[in-house]
This record gives C-alpha cells, sequence and structure tokens, in this order.
C-alpha cells in the first residue's frame, strides 16, 4: 500500500516537471483558468436533476449558459409580465459556485413570444427595448457577458441584415438595444452574437466586422464579440478563424467562443477542437469559450456527436484533445497585431478608432453635472444620464428634465422619477446615490414622442 502510494507520488512529480510551464490541470474549467478564461457550458433546467449530466458540470465547468430559459419567450410570455423561474435556477446555480454566467439572450428575431411575434413598428421597438431593460436590470450585477443582440444578420453573400419584425424597426435596432443593456446593466459586458461568422473571408462575417468598428467609432456601448461557432460540413472550422477572432479583438472588444459545437468524432473532431483552443488562446481578449452542451445526447445536434462527453459520461478523445490544449495556455496570453482582410471580401477600409466614447470632464466646482444622450426612432426614444461629481463626492443627487412638449417618460431605470411630462425630476435610488468626486453613474428613461432638446440641470444633496 505504502509502495503503490510512493509510486503514485513519482508520476505525479514527473508530470509536474513534463509541465513546467503551466501545471497540468484536470478540469477543463481549471485548465482554463489558468490563463485567466472561463469554459463553460450551455444547460437547461430541465436535466438539473440527471446526476451524470450534474456530475460532469460541477466538475468540469465554471461558466453556464442558459441553453433556452432565458430567451425572450421564456423571459416575458406575456407582455409585461416577466418570469425569471428557471431563468434564476441557471444563474444561481452558477452564480452560488463562484462561475461566470452568460445571458443569452435579449433581443432576437427567433423565439419570440407570440405576442411579441404580432408587433412591428414603434410598438415593437418599445417593446424590446422595455424587455432588455426588464431583463437586464432584473439581474444587474449578475451576468458577466450578455448576448444582447443575436443574429441580426442574413446569411449568404449579401452583407446585409436578416429581415425580421425587429429588423424592421430601423436599422438602428441593434444599437439602440446595446444602449439601453448598458443603462440597465453598466457592469456587464455587452455582445453581439452570432453564427456564420468565423470564417474571416464569408461576407456575413465581414459585414458584422463593420458594424462593430462603426459602433466603436461612433460610441455605441458594445465589449464584446460571440462567436456561436457551430461547425459542421456546412460551416466547417477554417484555419482562418484565429485571424477572425485577432481581427474583431483588434477593434477593441473581447471575443468569446459562445456555443461551440463540432460535429465528427474521433482525431478528427478533437483536432478541430484542439485548433478551436489554440485559436482562442492566441488571442489575448478571447476571454472563454462556452460548448453549447453537456453530452452529446444533450445537444441540439445530438445525431452529430459535437460535444466532449459521452451519454454515460465517459469523456471523449475531444475531451482529451481540449483538456491538453487548455493546459498548454501560457499564463500571460500573447496577441498578435491585427490582421489583414480576408481575400475574398472587401476587409476594413479604415483602421480601428482612435478616439474613444464620448466621456464627461468632471465639473469645476463641487456639486454634480449631467448630461444626456439619446437614441430616437420615429415615435419614441430612450435618453441615457450620466451624472458626474464634482470635486467633492455626493450622496445623493436629482436631474430635472424639460421633457418636450408631445413627449412623455414611459419607463424609467436606475431613478426614481417624479413625473412624466413638462419638468420631470429623476431622483438617484437606493443604490446609486453615492458617487465619488469626479466619478459618473447613469440612469436611463425611454418616452414616446420626440426627446429632441432636453437639457439636464443636476442638483447634489
Ligand atoms: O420544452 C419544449 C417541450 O415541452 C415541447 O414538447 C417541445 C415540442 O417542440 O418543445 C420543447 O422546447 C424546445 C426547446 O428547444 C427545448 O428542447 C423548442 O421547441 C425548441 O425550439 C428549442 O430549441 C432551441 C433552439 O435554440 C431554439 O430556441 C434549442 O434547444 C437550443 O439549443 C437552440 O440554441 C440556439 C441558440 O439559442 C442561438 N444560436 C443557435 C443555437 C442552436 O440552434
Amino acid at each position: 500500500m505504502a509502495m503503490a502510494a510512493a509510486s503514485a507520488l513519482a508520476v505525479g512529480a514527473a508530470v509536474v516537471v513534463a509541465n513546467s510551464a503551466s501545471a497540468a490541470e484536470s478540469t477543463l474549467g481549471a485548465a482554463a483558468a489558468q490563463s485567466g478564461r472561463y469554459f463553460g457550458a450551455a444547460i437547461t433546467v430541465g436535466k438539473l436533476n440527471d446526476n451524470t449530466y450534474t456530475t460532469i458540470l460541477n466538475r468540469e465547468f465554471n461558466s453556464v449558459t442558459a441553453e433556452n430559459e432565458m430567451k425572450i419567450n421564456a423571459t416575458e410570455p406575456n407582455q409585461n409580465q416577466f418570469n425569471f423561474t428557471n431563468g434564476d435556477r441557471i444563474v444561481n446555480w452558477g452564480l452560488s459556485r463562484g462561475w461566470k454566467v452568460r445571458g443569452h439572450t435579449l433581443a432576437w428575431h427567433s423565439q419570440q413570444p407570440a405576442w411579441m411575434e404580432r408587433m412591428e413598428g414603434s410598438a415593437l421597438r418599445s417593446a424590446m427595448l422595455n424587455h432588455v431593460t426588464r431583463v437586464a436590470s432584473y439581474y444587474r450585477g449578475k451576468i458577466h457577458s450578455w448576448d444582447v443582440v443575436n443574429e441580426a444578420f442574413a446569411d449568404g453573400n449579401s452583407g446585409g441584415r436578416r429581415d425580421s419584425n425587429l429588423q424592421r424597426t430601423g436599422n438602428d435596432w441593434i444599437e439602440a438595444a446595446f444602449r439601453a443593456a448598458r443603462a440597465a446593466d453598466p457592469e456587464a459586458k455587452l455582445c453581439y452574437n452570432d453564427y456564420n461568422t468565423d470564417n474571416w473571408t464569408w461576407a456575413k462575417t465581414q459585414a458584422v466586422y463593420r458594424m462593430v468598428q462603426d459602433f466603436k467609432q461612433r460610441g455605441v456601448p458594445i465589449d464584446c464579440v460571440g462567436f456561436q461557432s457551430h461547425f459542421n460540413s456546412g460551416s466547417p472550422y477554417n484555419s482562418n478563424y484565429r485571424t477572425t477572432l485577432s481581427s474583431f479583438a483588434a477593434l477593441g472588444v473581447d471575443v468569446q467562443i459562445t456555443e461551440l459545437d463540432i460535429e465528427g468524432s474521433g482525431a478528427t473532431q478533437a483536432n478541430t477542437y484542439r485548433n478551436v483552443v489554440n485559436d482562442c488562446l492566441a488571442v489575448a481578449r478571447c476571454n472563454g469559450i462556452t460548448v453549447w452542451g453537456v453530452r452529446d445526447c444533450d445537444s441540439w445536434r445530438s445525431g452529430g456527436t459535437p460535444l466532449l462527453f459521452e451519454c454515460n459520461g465517459n469523456k471523449k478523445q475531444a475531451y482529451n484533445s481540449t483538456l491538453e490544449a487548455l493546459n498548454s495556455a501560457t499564463p500571460q496570453p500573447t496577441t498578435p497585431g491585427p490582421t489583414t482582410p480576408g481575400p475574398t471580401t472587401p476587409g476594413p477600409t479604415t483602421p480601428p478608432p482612435t478616439t474613444p466614447p464620448p466621456t464627461t470632464p468632471p465639473p469645476g466646482g463641487s456639486g454634480c453635472s449631467a448630461t444626456v444622450s439619446l437614441n430616437q426612432w420615429n415615435g419614441g426614444f430612450v435618453a441615457s444620464v450620466r451624472v458626474t461629481a464634482g470635486s467633492s463626492a455626493i450622496n445623493s443627487w436629482a436631474v430635472t428634465m424639460n421633457i418636450p412638449s408631445g413627449a412623455s417618460v414611459t419607463n424609467t431605470w436606475n431613478a426614481q422619477a417624479s413625473g412624466s411630462t413638462g419638468s420631470v425630476r429623476f431622483a438617484n435610488v437606493s443604490y446609486n446615490g453615492r458617487v465619488n468626486a469626479g466619478q459618473t453613474t447613469e440612469f436611463g428613461f425611454q418616452g414616446t414622442g420626440s426627446g429632441s432638446g432636453m437639457s439636464p440641470t443636476c442638483t447634489a444633496g
């Protein structure tokens, strides 16, 4: 017995020496954490009492995404009636274990509840912004990254947007959603998430790239891009994937692999998983990887056996190559410089932006100041208001705004509004009254009519 223990110890020691660059970890989450990344899975409440499933989940992963439970039809089944029961189970499963939780998804053409599917125009724009605001506010402070907008671009070579009821509310619906999400949860990273955007030469990839570049240039609050990476023969992994990740990262956003699955089996599948992991590891701003399910039989594409575990819980060859690749990461990842555009479609035409999004300098004296930025469409608007403390910390604040005639405030977040028309006073809520000298806090409101010409006055308490 003692001899066996001693020789086991000797084998362990040899492993440590062989991997002196970084100690080999034995689970995906721990291995990814060595380079500051997460390794997550999409999970579903229906499986949380399956012991094989939860054993793998709790052992291997350190991040989760709700596969379906935080989609629009799940969280707002009837207009303005929100249901967070299942979403909470998943969020709490992750948070109680100290994991990162990805939020999926706030605005999407698919999985809309029937009431939303029937809507168009400014009523839909308002309903969408209300949904983004309410759901992101409910989970405020709990979500590492939100897929704010999902799958808004068309497949194929058009390089344009996907037609949908949301798109028909106006081309600015994506940025409107991002602004509402930022106001509702200022700490979460806000991502645009899509599929068929992995291959750098594809028109869809280039179209999303141009949107992100434009958002960064104009100060639209976007922090990350999610690459779903559902690979199969119709949308295969390509070795230019690393170029895609690094090119987006060079725009000044994080990149995340959000829904990874790779159809196939054996060494071929294992090799592709290895390549994907290595590509993420090569890009400093690639924060982490999420696989879209735990075992093959949990997958939306179960016939393609695209995941890392067999149904009985056994590890697949792809698991081993993934773990090995994660363990090969150096603690400090390196970023390759900006890359050149793909050969068949026009790439970026302008260099990455050099001007940061506009910020408000702290006012000279004590007290506070406020600025407003507007996101308008025909018939409505969202106002984001930034409150900045002066040379001393403040413990409370109130901002008064003159709402233009014909306009009306319908919905406020991170502040308490008195009135809805004419002169409206927005006072801090319990958690954001204190603002340190020179620091800022934000609140927002949604209105009908035109919000042009509002000028805020800030009073500190
Ligand atoms: O739970 C009901 C069940 O009660 C009912 O009997 C059955 C009848 O159809 O439906 C079940 O719900 C299904 C649900 O998955 C849970 O299995 C829905 O119909 C089905 O539409 C839903 O599919 C999901 C799909 O998104 C559509 O929302 C998949 O599970 C989910 O993996 C997939 O995930 C998407 C990402 O959100 C976005 N990117 C692509 C990815 C794969 O399609």
